[in-house]
């Protein structure tokens, strides 16, 4: 059975980071990549917090802390990336921004069977896969945030992936991640966020029309429908740009008015309240 040892994640902001950290306290060896020097320190700050955080909670020992930080490493140069068997790509929810960087790893990583996967929550698989040399080796494999704690990846093989290819991706996610998989359609927003996201906008709609303060509907779906979070509250925890960014996907596939970012959001992205990774979003976070 093939075993990938040596993984490489592009991006390290909320999704990118909780891979590289699953990935190392997995036993994986990990290169996380980022744009500039600056923000791959940023990922490496993140992932010790939050590798730290698991000490101080009890759920693992500072050996094994150290042991995955010791199997994490960084860089700015994606060029690095040329040992990989496996990469995924987490950079933000940008068409072109994704583009760029899955041509740039079709170019460096040296294994010609080396998957490429990418971790976009709405954009057609198959565009980028086309943007390759290696088509038949670049698959959708969506997490869901956070990462450390959320069990469910989507498998999203392009009309261009090969069934090895959806094989070997399954067998890592599930064997080595551990994580519990589904395969959902090369479709705008896949499964889960084709339904999740039309449900967080009626909520942003309710607070702009005024029939619901923002902590009645959370508390109203924490309470009535046992969600762990409401749905602004999990709007800040996604990011609103994000959010945003997720919707003109599916605005744009689908057409259909339930996709479409009501005002609010996008006055919120535009004053840079992003939710919690900006101190302000629905809530305030700054304490
Ligand atoms: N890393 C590791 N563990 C973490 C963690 C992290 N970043 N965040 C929370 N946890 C663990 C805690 O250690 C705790 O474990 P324990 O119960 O064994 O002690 C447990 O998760 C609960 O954490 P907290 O007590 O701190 O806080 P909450 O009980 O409020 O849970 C939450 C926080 C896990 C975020 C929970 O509210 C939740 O699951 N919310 C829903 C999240 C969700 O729906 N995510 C999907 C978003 S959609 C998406 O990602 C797709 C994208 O394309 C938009």
């Amino acid at each position: 059975m093939e075993t990938i040892a040596r993984l490489g994640v592009v991006g390290c902001g909320l999704m990118g980071s909780g891979i590289a950290e699953v990935a190392a306290l997995r036993g994986i060896d990990v290169l996380a990549a980022e744009a500039t020097r600056e923000a791959a320190e940023a990922g490496r700050r993140r992932i010790t917090g939050s590798l730290d955080r698991g000490v101080l909670r009890g759920k693992i020992s500072e050996e094994v802390r150290d042991l995955a930080l010791a199997r994490l490493s960084f860089t700015h140069d994606l060029g690095n990336m040329a040992d990989r068997q496996f990469v995924i790509e987490a950079v933000a929810e940008n068409r072109d921004i994704k583009t760029n960087v899955i041509q740039t790893l079709d170019k460096v990583v040296a294994d010609p069977r080396a998957v490429l996967a990418t971790n976009t929550s709405s954009l057609p698989i198959v565009d980028l896969a086309v943007a390759t040399e290696r088509p038949e080796q670049v698959i959708g494999m969506h997490f869901f945030n956070p990462v450390p704690v959320q069990t469910l990846v989507e498998l999203i093989p392009a009309l261009t992936t090969a069934e090895d290819t959806l094989d070997r991706t399954r067998r890592f996610a599930t064997e080595q991640l551990g994580k519990v998989t589904v395969q959902a359609p090369d479709r705008s927003g896949f499964v889960v966020n084709a339904l999740l996201v039309p449900y967080l906008l009626a909520a942003v709609r309710m607070v702009e029309s005024g029939s619901a303060s923002a902590e009645d509907i959370d508390r109203g779906m924490e309470l009535g429908c046992a969600h762990p979070m409401g749905p602004l509250r999990l709007l800040d925890l996604v990011g609103l740009d994000t959010a945003q960014a997720i919707a003109d996907s599916l605005y744009d596939e689908y057409r259909e008015p339930l996709y479409a970012p009501p005002a609010l959001l996008r006055r919120m992205v535009a004053a840079g309240r992003l939710g919690r990774k900006s101190g302000r979003g629905f809530y305030d976070y700054s304490a």
